[in-house]
């Protein structure tokens, strides 16, 4: 017959400490694991309120532009005077404060990140918080955003404008 060895009062305290150790970090993991989690949704929400409109085919890389360098961001047709578009697929706003003059921003507010929505009046609002910049120069006409949009180079050949 064989005995299994009887542990010492150290090697048993021993034991029950890894014990607890294990089960707390254990229990820890799973509580980074929520709290993450819990950051992605919430994100995931903020970013599923910003879509608003479109109009370039092409798919975004983060930046006003982006993956789609020179490509077509709009009809000089399609941008009314004093007023503009957003293309949010390209997080770029191009507007036509007078006619025949073409500007284009980042439709990336610098409050808080939304995309820009509508385009009026000579105003480029943001649906979040309702930041409202000039749709000339891109400058803040009313907070809570303190800094302007970010300017965006275009360039105008016959009816087709694109980034510069
Ligand atoms: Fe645009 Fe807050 S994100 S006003």
């Amino acid at each position: 017959m064989v005995s299994e060895p009887v542990p010492t009062p150290e090697q048993a305290n021993a034991i029950d400490r890894r014990s607890v150790l294990w089960r707390c970090c254990a229990v820890g993991a799973v509580g980074v694991v929520g709290v993450v989690a819990g950051c992605s949704s919430d994100n995931d929400q903020s970013v599923g309120n910003q879509q608003e409109t479109g109009g370039a085919s092409d798919q975004g890389s983060g930046q006003p532009g982006g993956g789609a360098q020179g490509q077509a961001l709009a009809k000089t047709s399609q941008i009314p005077v004093g007023g503009g578009m957003v293309i949010a697929a390209r997080k770029i706003v191009v507007t036509q404060p007078t006619a025949g003059d073409f500007r284009a921003f980042s439709a990336v507010c610098p409050h808080r990140g939304c995309l820009v929505s509508q385009v009026s009046g000579g105003r480029i609002t943001c649906p979040c918080h309702g930041s409202v910049f000039s749709a000339s120069d891109g400058s803040v006409q009313q907070g809570p955003a303190n800094l302007p949009l970010d300017k965006v180079n275009i360039r105008v050949e016959g009816d087709s404008i694109a980034p510069a």
